[in-house]
């Protein structure tokens, strides 16, 4: 009796165990792939910003990174099990999940676009690229108005200002969903 009360708490320890365990892997797993994000914006910013000899070859490589780990692979990353202490993300992540999601989307649509451009990219960096040329810049604001215009039709912008754009994602959700942890 008192055996089989014992083997039915250890496997109940060891079910919570492996379902921790579980969650880590998952933590694990979602900040290596925040880091390599980072280190792909941090890549295609070098190329735009004159620090990094332009590369097409990385730029589409960094493109794509962005597109993989962003969307519905993002959102995949965070179930509700593995939220709050000790990993950097924000228990609030289950109650706001429509706000979450649609931050990960939205991240996703903007690198999908870029990563398209990125296929495309030509062997030297153009003007065209570039913050700031065609029509839907205008000389307004990053911020202003002109923004969402722009935003309706995100192919239409320069690869240098998608970025930003997927950069102000990045600081929307970290400032809202990211905590920090000792
Ligand atoms: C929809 C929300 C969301 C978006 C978009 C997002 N992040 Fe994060 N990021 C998080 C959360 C939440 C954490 C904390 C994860 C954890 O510790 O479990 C995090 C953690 C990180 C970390 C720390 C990883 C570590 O080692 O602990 C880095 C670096 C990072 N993000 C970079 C980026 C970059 C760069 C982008 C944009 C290209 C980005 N993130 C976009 C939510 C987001």
């Amino acid at each position: 009796m008192k055996r089989a009360a014992t083997s039915a708490m250890l496997a109940l320890a060891c079910t919570s165990a492996l379902a921790a365990a579980a969650g880590d892997a998952i933590v694990t797993t979602r900040q290596a792939s925040m880091k390599e994000m980072a280190a792909a914006a941090k890549t295609i910013a070098g190329m735009f910003d004159g620090k990094l000899a332009y590369d097409a070859v990385a730029f589409k490589a960094a493109a794509k990174t962005l597109r993989a780990r962003t969307g519905p692979a993002l959102i995949a990353e965070f179930p509700s099990t593995t939220l709050g202490a000790p990993s950097g993300a924000k228990p609030e992540i289950e109650y706001a999940r429509p706000e979450f999601e649609a931050l990960a989307r939205h991240i996703g649509t903007l690198s999908g676009v870029l990563a398209a451009k990125a296929e495309r990219a030509p062997a030297g960096i153009t003007d065209d690229m570039r913050m700031g040329s065609g029509l839907v810049m205008g000389g307004g604001s990053l911020l202003g108005k002109r923004s969402g215009a722009a935003e309706a039709d995100p192919a239409k912008l320069p690869a240098e200002h998608l970025l930003h754009l997927i950069l102000q994602d990045c600081s929307s959700c970290h400032s809202k969903f990211r905590q920090k942890v000792e």
